[in-house]
């Protein structure tokens, strides 16, 4: 792991580089002052046109109506509910959990900035919850994927219209599945903490299933991208192995439930965060900066030595993300925006924006900060890092938009999203077939529905944006984008 491999370009002093660059970078436009909790309200109200099953009479978002009513039918169990991943109508159980961890781990640093806005996100957390109990209802099975996405990606349908293949897949103790099981008992226990007061006995059961999940995933290790290869990949492959899912289920677990057992699995695992470069991702694949900052909570705000080296991991995270300093994982655009390859590059900016914002509320709360080499990283620091990049989501960038639909006056109008682009089925109540979807899928008009808070893959490494639909990787809006983005907008809502 390189730690502290920073590069600097030429013979210039590096703490001048760095300082000059960061100086440009938080002088940048700090705006007009942004409605904070307005976004809010919107990043939340994003997870009712994401649902999926029977909706409830205080839906909101009314032009979405129930779909999918039959899933699981095909085998017997009730698999009705959850959330579509993205701009399709599938059921991914993986980013589905992972969503519903951010969401809850949103909500339990930042629920008390929520003011009215956190019973929404707690209903967020539930429609999700309530699903994966029902798909992990059968001890040493999870049900975790619903709909065949060849099938799906084939049509441009409404989610209520679904006449596509509602194929389930499943992982057992002869098709293992510890990545995806991992996050689903992280999920269950990270939920578990959200409703321990509302509603205890919601709350136990979460924990006891998250337990039992686990045992699963531990004592039947292998990979879901192998037991599904073909389901699975090339949509929600687990690239980079299940071991990260085991810690960060562990983790939560552990933080859920205070057990001795889960901290020494902790302390035992925590090899796996040295195998590899990528101990400075986070994200529905990669876990590593996530379990790092997370465990770093016990470190800073309570007095659990034996999880030190958690500790030096995120402060090198958080050092390895500065800008300013040349290192291979993390660049920022001309804009100022936190840039990844690969695809949906707003899914890296939120999540890591989110663990900047935690990092630096444990040091404020130790009275720490991050040495870095040369330089250092103080709390204020990164919360003003983290800051920026949310300004900038919200329309502090070159082309002045919001990429947050529905909020501000400039935002993306043809997102990759078959519901918001196809015509209600109150505007339009006749069936619209698979083929018969792509004159709207292919129209330059803008979507007819507005779905209200969804943030978009976003504008590519030169701050340039198509606000169109075939170009998925900029125009899709996607759970895991938003979900840590919950926690972000409530803490600048309370402190703008
Ligand atoms: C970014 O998008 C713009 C406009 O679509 C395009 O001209 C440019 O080549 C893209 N740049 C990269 C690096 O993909």
């Amino acid at each position: 792991m390189a730690r502290n491999a920073f590069s600097f370009p030429g013979n210039v002093p590096a703490f001048r580089v760095f300082h000059a660059l960061l100086f440009l970078l938080l002088l940048s436009p700090i705006s007009a002052g942004h409605d904070y909790h307005d976004a809010l309200r919107k990043s939340i109200l994003f997870f009712e046109g994401q649902r999926s099953g029977k909706l409830p009479p205080d839906q909101r978002l009314r032009w979405r109506r129930d779909s999918a009513l039959h899933d699981g039918a095909s085998v017997g169990v009730d698999l009705t509910g959850g959330y579509y991943d993205a701009g399709d109508n599938i059921k991914f159980g993986f980013p589905m959990a992972f969503t519903t961890t951010l969401l809850s781990w949103s909500i339990i640093d930042f629920g008390r900035n929520m003011g009215p806005e956190l019973s929404n996100a707690v209903k967020a957390v539930k429609w999700g919850t309530d699903y994966l109990l029902k798909a992990t209802a059968v001890p040493n099975v999870i049900f975790v994927q619903v709909g065949d996405a060849y099938s799906d990606h084939n049509c441009w349908e409404r989610p209520e219209d679904m006449d596509t293949l509602r194929t389930v897949y499943k992982i057992d103790k002869n098709h293992p599945g510890s990545d995806v099981a991992g996050e689903t008992a992280a999920a269950l226990a990270a939920a578990s903490i959200v409703f321990r007061s509302r509603d205890p006995a919601y709350s136990r059961l979460l924990l006891n299933r998250a337990v039992r999940v686990f045992e699963f995933a531990d004592r039947y290790r292998g990979a879901y991208s192998s037991s599904l290869r073909s389901a699975v990949c090339p949509f929600y492959c687990d690239v980079n192995g299940y071991q990260d899912e085991l810690l960060w289920g562990a983790a939560w677990l552990h933080k859920a439930s205070r057990r001795r057992d889960y901290r020494e699995y902790i302390v035992k695992n925590e090899v796996v965060l040295r195998a590899g470069d990528t101990i400075n991702e986070f994200g529905w694949d990669n876990k590593h900066a996530g379990i790092n900052v997370l465990v770093s909570k016990e470190v800073l705000m309570g007095k659990a030595e034996y999880f030190e080296s958690f500790k030096r991991n995120a402060d090198g995270f958080m050092c390895s993300i500065l800008p300013g300093i040349s290192h291979p994982q993390v660049q920022y655009s001309p804009g100022g925006l936190i840039f990844k390859a690969g695809g949906s590059n707003m899914q890296h900016v939120t999540s890591l924006s989110f663990l900047l914002l935690a990092y630096s509320k444990y040091l404020s709360h130790a009275r720490k900060i991050v040495p870095c080499g040369e330089t250092s990283a103080s709390p204020a620091l990164l919360k003003r890092l983290a800051q920026r990049q949310v300004d900038y989501i919200l329309g502090d960038n070159p082309l002045r938009m919001s990429y947050m639909v529905g909020y501000g006056t400039r935002y993306p109008r043809r997102i990759h999203h078959r519901g918001s682009s196809l015509p209600s089925t109150q505007a339009h109540p006749a069936h619209i077939g698979c083929k018969a979807g792509s004159r709207y899928f292919l129209s330059p008009n803008p979507n007819p529905n507005v779905l209200v808070g969804a943030v978009v893959g976003g504008p590519n490494v030169t701050d340039a944006f198509p606000d169109s639909r075939p170009y998925f990787q900029e125009s899709e809006p996607t759970t895991y984008i938003n979900a840590p983005l919950v926690g972000l907008l409530a803490y600048f809502s309370a402190h703008p």
